[in-house]
């Protein structure tokens, strides 16, 4: 089943974030995808507010993955720049471990992602509006989402 969402700002995004921040556990995997600029990054701020995170969360982009203390590690991943990369970067241990991942570009580095996880694929509709699909894998993910639809 595919849970739909749609924010019309970048506040309820946010929000959006924020919500599902709160139901995340340790070994919650999530991928984020969407083309550049469609708000992955945004989503993740409100998701590491919704996690406790008290300092600014930003593109990680250049350093690829960076992490963040909250009620439970945040480790956020961009593999944008790791196309063709086939390295041992050692994330393996960060997808089942003691925190919640959150990978924008996963394409980039699906040959080394669990099965499960939660899919979220972002539509931008127009510069201010944006279509959430949230395709959970796995029964722990069917039910976060049910959560998070109430
Ligand atoms: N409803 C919305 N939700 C999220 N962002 C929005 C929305 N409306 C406008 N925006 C704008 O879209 C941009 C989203 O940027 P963001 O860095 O989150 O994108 P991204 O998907 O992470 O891009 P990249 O692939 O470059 O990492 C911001 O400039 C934000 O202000
Ligand atoms: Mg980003």
């Amino acid at each position: 089943m595919e849970y739909q969402f749609y924010t019309n700002h970048v506040e309820e995004t946010f929000k959006l974030g924020q919500k599902l921040g709160q139901l995340l556990y340790p070994g919650c995997l999530l991928t984020l995808e969407g083309e550049l600029g469609a708000g992955k990054t945004m989503l993740t701020k409100g998701i590491g507010a919704g996690m406790g995170v008290s300092s600014i969360i930003n593109s990680p982009t250049f350093t690829i993955l960076k992490q963040y203390v909250g009620r439970i590690p945040l480790y956020h991943f961009d593999a944008y720049r790791l196309e063709d990369s086939e390295e041992d970067l050692g994330f393996e241990e960060m997808f089942d471990g003691d925190g919640v991942c959150v990978i924008e570009w996963p394409a980039f580095i699906e040959y080394m992602l669990p099965t499960q996880r939660l899919m979220i694929k972002i539509k931008k509709i127009d510069d201010c509006k944006r279509e959430w699909t949230l395709i959970p894998i796995g029964q722990k993910y069917e039910l976060l989402c049910k959560e998070l639809s109430k």
